[in-house]
């Protein structure tokens, strides 16, 4: 083995931990290590020599072994120093702009309307909108040939078009109300349950879209009345739309309450802006009717309640003056971007 110093000069003036590991091999390696060949040749050496040069090598194995460990240190000791001073973060630095997006107006409406009523006790319960003409008409007090789903020009799936049973044949939902059968029929009264979703109506104008959005509220306990009906409309309405906003309620015919009603929202801007008047239309409500309660399992002598529907894009295009309610659906950023 050559000279034990000039092993560890070679560790000392290592410039990398990988060339350490090198040096360390070159010398420990248990095949072809200069020291550990070196140990092998004292086996050929007569006995008193062999001591000598035995102890020789285990200071040399201590000596080198040392060396390894401090240079390994300060090896690392540099490397994370370089890296705190090359890779430090500068915290005051000031990145370039980066563009936010944020929510579309119908669902962030949407998730206002499940606040404001989920402050009041109301849960967020979901239905399917492709819906059996069972749930979605007949279990709402809408018989075939009920003069009131003519208002409602309901697409019809061909896939079932020949079967005769309500609850085999398909809708696209007409509106949430649907949410209201499903949630009676599996769950026990009392309950309090808010179900925002797509509707879909044949019908295309400014003001009506194919597919648009309704929620629905219900409400059934003991004892609700139509006070509580009118008290938590109108602290979600003004929540929603105002603190000043003014309302009223008028009759209304809708077969799944009785009474029905129409809830009216007064008009804020100047009343020659408004094209309705001064009154606008905002929802239909009123008590669920006795046989909707039977026809989900629920008792209307014992519990009764109250429900409601909205339409979201209405209120909205009221709320910012939204003109033709198919902006909602264009996706144009000019548009989106004003909101
Ligand atoms: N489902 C009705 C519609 O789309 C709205 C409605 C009226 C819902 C009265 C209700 C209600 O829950 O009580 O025209």
């Amino acid at each position: 083995m050559s000279d034990v110093s000039s092993y560890a000069e070679k560790i000392r003036s290592a410039a990398s931990a990988t060339e350490l590991d090198a040096i360390e091999l070159e010398i420990f390696s248990r095949k072809h290590g200069a020291l550990t060949l070196a140990m092998k040749d004292l086996v050929a050496l007569p006995p008193p020599e062999k001591v000598k040069k035995g102890q020789e090598l285990n200071r040399w194995k201590q000596t080198l072994t040392e060396a390894l460990v401090e240079r390994r240190r300060e090896l690392s000791s540099v490397s994370s120093g370089a890296l705190a001073s090359e890779d430090k973060l500068d915290v005051t630095l000031e990145l370039p702009p980066r563009e936010r997006g944020h929510l579309h107006l119908i669902p962030e409406f949407i998730r206002q309307v499940e606040e404001v009523f989920g402050r009041m006790g109301f849960e967020v319960a979901d239905g399917p909108e492709v819906e059996s003409e069972e749930n979605n008409f007949n279990l709402l007090n809408m018989p075939e040939n009920h003069p009131a789903r003519d208002a409602q020009d309901t697409f019809w799936l061909k896939d079932h078009e020949q079967e005769t049973e309500p609850a085999k044949r398909f809708v696209l939902r007409t509106h949430t109300s649907n949410v209201q059968i499903r949630y009676m029929k599996t769950h026990k009264p009392p309950l309090r349950i808010i179900c925002p979703g797509r509707v879909y109506r044949k019908d295309s104008d400014a003001t009506h879209s194919p597919m648009f959005h309704q929620f629905e509220g219900l409400m059934v306990g003991k004892d609700i009345s139509l006070a509580n009906l009118k008290a938590v409309l109108i602290t979600a309405m003004r929540e929603l739309m105002g603190r000043d906003v003014e309302f009223r309620f008028r009759t209304g015919f809708f077969p799944f309450v009785e009474p029905g009603l129409e809830m009216d929202m007064m008009w804020q801007g100047a009343e020659s802006e408004s094209r309705e008047g001064k009154w606008l239309e905002m929802c239909g409500c009123g008590m669920v009717h006795p046989n909707v309660l039977r026809n989900c399992g629920i008792d209307p002598d014992e519990w009764q309640g109250f429900a409601f529907g909205f339409g979201v894009e209405r209120p909205l295009m009221i709320k910012h003056q939204i003109p033709d309610l198919r902006s909602f659906y264009h996706g144009d950023l000019r548009f989106l971007r004003q909101f």
